[in-house]
């Protein structure tokens, strides 16, 4: 049985400015020692905090003694250029990041980022060294209509053939690399996917990732549930052989429902 550290990213989206950052992240240094979480120590699950560009900075410093990784939520995929708007990778670096959300469904639904913007943006982030936190999932339509399978082999497909390219094989092969499966009825509804739903979903990703690139890479990349995750339900996702972790958004918010999560990750 594959061994993986299990993850707790959380996705911010657009909430909290710089001065919001800092309280969370006072809270949270309480909320972890009160419940006795050392997140540097052998089975804590690895934590993540997915901030708005504007919270970056200053943020992997702050969260570096509690071993919390800092991530954005999304990125170019140019090195630099007349991209009015837009940040690079390298750019992301520069601010201490190393994870970056790409193709989250908000993304997706109202900025019309489309499968092939999120493969080449997988691609240049592994490049770079950053980790991919990629999204894919199936909306309410495509799910009543038992398109879901077909939407997850389409979206992820344009991502693993991109993985294909030369220059990331070391990247792919050591997978650091994440999918994070999230079907869209359930972000922010509070309808989250049954676990065995979930898990039959995620089965599917990484049997995919496997017949890509091998059964090693398989084991080895995490993938995470995502959808209306709170401390209330998490065990249940933990509970299914190929789910990871979970990409939270509301429960992420507040230091006590985060370190929540994180104290019912640990092996
Ligand atoms: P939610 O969001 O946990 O608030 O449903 C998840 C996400 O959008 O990543």
């Amino acid at each position: 049985m594959a061994n993986r550290q299990r993850m707790i990213a959380g996705n911010w989206k657009m909430y909290k400015t710089r001065q919001q950052a800092q309280v969370f992240i006072k809270e949270l240094t309480q909320t972890l020692a009160s419940a006795n979480i050392e997140l540097a120590k052998d089975g804590a699950a690895q934590a993540v905090l997915c901030a708005p560009f504007t919270a970056l900075f200053g943020l992997s410093e702050a969260l570096k003694p509690l071993s919390v990784g800092v991530g954005a939520q999304n990125m170019h995929q140019a090195n630099e250029g007349a991209y009015t708007g837009e940040v690079s990778a390298e750019m992301l670096l520069d601010l201490g990041c190393e994870y970056v959300i790409l193709g989250h469904s908000e993304r997706r639904a109202y900025f019309a980022e489309t499968d092939d913007a999120v493969a080449a943006k997988t691609v240049v982030a592994l490049q770079k060294g950053l980790v991919p936190i990629v999204c894919v999932g199936e909306t309410l339509e495509e799910r009543e209509n038992d398109k879901t399978s077909a939407v997850i082999r389409t979206q992820l497909g344009a991502v693993l053939q991109a993985l294909q390219d030369e220059s990331v094989q070391q990247a792919v092969a050591s997978g650091a690399w994440v999918i994070a499966y999230e079907p869209v009825w359930a972000i922010g509804t509070g309808k989250s996917s049954s676990a065995d739903d979930a898990q039959q979903v995620i089965g599917l990703i990484r049997s995919l990732i496997t017949e890509t690139f091998g059964q090693s890479v398989g084991q080895a990349v995490r993938i995470l549930y995502g959808g209306s995750v709170k401390p209330e339900n998490i065990a249940t996702y933990l509970a299914q052989q190929d789910i990871d972790g979970a990409l939270v958004g509301g429960a992420s918010l507040q230091a006590a429902s985060y370190t929540a999560l994180l104290e019912q990750s640990a092996r």
